[in-house]
């Protein structure tokens, strides 16, 4: 097996879980697990999550009906799992057959979802935009195509839902027009008789810092593998991070003074000291932006990664230390004294945390610890 992995500690996964449960308080919580749980392995933190019993997530949420089926085949096959990606015609049969709950965004939807004919209802959430600029429908068509489709026969209403495009800024003004926009369509469907099932908007900038968004549920994406969402939001959950990337020393060797490391000599000695290399690179994810500014730790010391990252390599200066060949090597993670994280990471690269997660590669093996 390869020297490198990242270890995923499901204890912490589910301590941020029910962090964020209580935090919520009478709010469900839907647990945001597409992109292969932003990396962390779907099905196994799916898994992980349906030990909770009664304290498990009442929805999962993915962005592709590929990763819904791949959990009803996973055997996830009681609670509610809903797809954020528009519904297509082509793909309405497979919704239904997987009972996997689709998003309307729009009227010609209807048009389609009418045709089918399904005996038994289905149940589908609407995505109102009310200022992300992504997909939804506009704030102010929503209660037109939410009464319309609450006289379509097939279909039942089980959700609307509404996505924030700054809860993670410092400055909520926007985030709060949004919120407002949100509920005064839930009004106008309130005053309409309309049943509109579950309201959602809050993600995990919501959760951190916007009580009032809480509504009859969250989504927690981000937060559930132990990152705030930037470095804007309180603190007002304790988070662990997830996700540690570990390896062994590969090689080493003593350079002199002026020697180079690596493609472009972007690292020159300035004085006689040892390198070690590491079998990892940009294709597991080690962006190549990191070159001279990662840090690795060695027996509970951080030394700083040199010379240009390459496809499968990366290098250390560990000075005249006494570092040898298989020693363990953290690049994100803890040690007894030392922690480097995503957010170090983002912090070089200019980057959110979900970008590195959801950007470990998939040659990089998943080891969970329990
Ligand atoms: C529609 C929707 N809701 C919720 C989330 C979860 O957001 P976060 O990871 O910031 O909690 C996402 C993630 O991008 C999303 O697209």
């Amino acid at each position: 097996m390869r020297s490198t992995f990242a270890e995923i500690d499901i204890r912490n996964l589910l301590f941020n879980y029910i962090g964020i449960k209580r935090k919520v308080g009478k709010s469900k919580v839907m647990a945001v697990v597409k992109a292969d749980a932003y990396g962390h392995g779907m099905i196994e933190c799916v898994k992980a999550f349906e030990t909770l019993g009664d304290k498990k997530p009442a929805y999962y949420a993915v962005a592709l009906l590929e990763e819904a089926i791949e959990l009803r085949k996973a055997r996830i096959t009681k609670q509610p799992i809903l797809c954020f990606a528009p519904l297509t015609k082509a793909e309405l049969d497979e919704y239904i057959r997987y009972k996997v709950i689709p998003t309307i965004t729009d009227f010609d939807q209807l048009k389609f979802i009418e045709k089918h004919g399904s005996a038994k209802k289905f149940p589908v959430h609407i995505n109102i935009d009310t200022g992300m600029g992504r997909v939804g429908i506009k704030f102010t068509q929503a209660v037109e195509l939410i009464s319309r489709l609450a006289n379509i026969r097939n279909v039942v209403i089980d959700g609307v839902y509404t996505h924030f495009a700054t809860s993670d800024e410092k400055d909520k003004t926007f985030a709060e027009l949004q919120l407002n926009r949100f509920l005064d369509i839930l009004n106008e469907l309130k005053e309409l008789n309309i049943n509109y099932g579950s309201a959602h908007a809050a993600n995990s900038g919501a959760i951190l810092d916007i009580p009032e968004s809480y509504l009859d549920m969250v989504r927690s994406g981000i937060s559930l593998y132990g990152y705030y969402p930037s470095t804007e939001t309180s603190e007002s959950i304790k988070l662990k991070p997830v996700m540690s990337i570990v390896s062994k020393v590969s090689t080493a060797s003593i350079i002199k003074k002026g020697d180079s490391v690596s493609y472009g000599r972007k690292f020159i000695a300035g004085e006689k000291t040892k390198i070690v290399s590491v079998a990892v690179g940009y294709a597991d994810g080690i962006r190549r932006g990191l070159t001279n500014r990662m840090m690795g730790i060695i027996r509970d010391k951080k030394y700083r990664q040199v010379g240009n990252v390459t496809m499968d390599r990366i290098m250390f200066d560990v000075n005249d230390d006494n570092i040898k060949i298989g020693d363990k090597i953290i690049l994100i993670g803890k040690s007894k004294n030392q922690e480097t994280t995503a957010m170090d990471w983002c912090k070089i690269l200019n980057t959110i945390p979900y970008e590195i997660t959801c950007g470990i590669g998939k040659r990089v093996p998943r080891i969970y610890k329990y």
